[in-house]
């Protein structure tokens, strides 16, 4: 085969990431360089701590605690920010970015937070921004979006995107485990981010959920600005009653774009689905992802959302698109031009409040068991507009119960209102808890 200059690369932190980068190129180095036509070199590995033992060994030479050597290197082509965090890692992307240099990231959180001024650095410069690894790990959703289904418009985009908290409501709802009980193995099992919120508060898949959307409608949303709640307030007991249901609860990011309002929703949140929707059926530490385009209809993708292999996997996929970046080759990559007509498409766009939802919801209400405890319910529902669709209630020893209801559908301004009011009911014991029942056909 003949070959063109090789490419090298320098990567900027060696942890699982990093070091799943090196194997696997090393692994699959004949067929990947066949398909790129040239050959790659990791040059440069950058660590904070030089000293600390790993799996991988790199040549002594390659080997430093100085990101100069990648950043400011002019003989490094491809700098891959795999460090994690946001301040060093800000401040290195940056300092690559403004020298025209392409950056492949895995880093979420870096983007959510300043993907608009990183991606405007980059175009400014001519370098370029990638971003495969960021969401879904080794799912190609960012490349499904931007390349395979350019045709489309997107209505809806929803899923799980997040493997811990897919996890631990897998073991609870498999084996009736409590949340503490599955978080603990979850925890042995390496899962869970040393910042355990980022997995547990929704914050994390919330992360993701703002990349997919700035991807879909070219908007950039802030975090504080979205519903964003993760799954500690799901008991056993929800998951039962949601199977006896129908529904499976899942931890959910919803894109969701109305064309003619021109608004865009986008949360994450627990949520009731229903056990026929093929997300339902996305468990453990999977990811899955459902793209309805306005042009192909609605296509799922479904795979190992985190670990070394799967987000290297996308790390890999990136730099061969920055490989054909160098190469000049004809790039599927968004350029100035795609960049204005992303503009267009958000032109207007606003964001819709969570207060504007419309659905189905499901309420767990713990009550004191006593006479007319129901009807006072049912009225603060009622003049609320919020009509019953089921009622189960589990009778407790002590004199109390566990009411668990769904509702018809219902603004979730009612339901905040109704919330309010069964707070201030004698009766009623602590604070309501609600689910989102969701419904991609709504
Ligand atoms: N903590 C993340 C998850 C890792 O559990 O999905 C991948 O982003």
């Amino acid at each position: 085969m003949s070959k063109k200059r090789s490419i090298r690369i320098g990567l900027l932190g060696f942890g699982v990431v990093g070091q799943g980068v090196w194997k696997n190129i090393e692994k699959n180095r004949l067929a990947l360089e066949y398909r790129l036509g040239t050959q790659l070199e990791i040059t440069q590995v950058v660590v904070k701590d030089a000293s600390k033992a790993r799996e991988v060994l790199v040549p002594s030479g390659s080997y430093s605690e100085d990101p100069a050597r990648v950043v400011d290197n002019p003989a490094i082509d491809i700098v891959c920010e795999l460090m994690g965090g946001t301040s060093k890692a800000l401040e290195l992307t940056r300092r690559a970015l403004e020298q025209g240099k392409i950056v492949v990231t895995a880093n979420k959180a870096l983007i959510c937070e300043h993907g608009e001024e990183l991606f405007e650095i980059a175009r400014r410069n001519g370098g370029h921004y990638f971003y495969e690894a960021s969401v879904a790990g080794g799912i190609p959703i960012i490349k499904t979006i931007r390349e395979a289904l350019v045709a489309n418009r997107f209505k809806l985009i929803f899923g799980i995107l997040n493997g811990t908290s897919n996890y631990i409501l897998t073991r609870m709802e498999r084996e009736g485990l409590s949340f503490d009980a599955t978080l603990g193995d979850a925890r042995k099992l390496g899962y869970v981010e040393a910042d355990e919120a980022l997995d547990l508060d929704g914050i994390d898949a919330a992360h993701k959920a703002v990349i997919l959307a700035y991807l879909a409608h070219g908007k950039w949303v802030k975090l504080e600005e979205i519903i964003c709640e993760g799954i500690r307030e799901i008991t056993g007991e929800d998951i039962e009653i949601a199977g006896q249901l129908g529904y499976k609860i899942k931890l959910l990011a919803v894109i969701a774009r109305d064309f003619e309002a021109n608004k865009l929703s986008v949360r994450l949140h627990p949520a009731l689905i229903s056990k026929k929707e093929v997300i339902a059926g996305v468990d453990e530490v999977y990811n899955g992802v459902s793209v309805t385009g306005d042009v192909v209809g609605t296509t799922v993708l479904i795979g190992r959302g985190a670990g070394q292999d799967a987000t290297s996997s996308s790390v890999i996929s990136d730099i061969a698109d920055a490989v054909f970046m160098l190469q000049g080759g004809a790039s599927a990559v968004i350029s100035e031009e795609d960049e204005a007509t992303h503009q267009i498409l958000a032109d207007g766009l606003e964001l819709a409040l969570g207060d504007e939802l419309i659905g189905r919801y499901y309420l767990r209400i713990y009550v004191r068991d006593e006479e007319g405890v129901l009807a006072k319910i049912s009225d603060i529902l009622a003049k609320e507009h919020i009509s019953f669709a089921t009622v189960n209630q589990k009778e407790l020893e002590d004199g109390t119960a566990k009411l668990m209801v769904t509702t018809h559908m219902s603004s979730e301004a009612a339901i905040t209102r109704a919330i309010a009011l069964l707070n201030g009911e004698s009766s009623v014991i602590g604070a309501p808890v609600s689910f989102r029942i969701f419904d991609p056909g709504n």
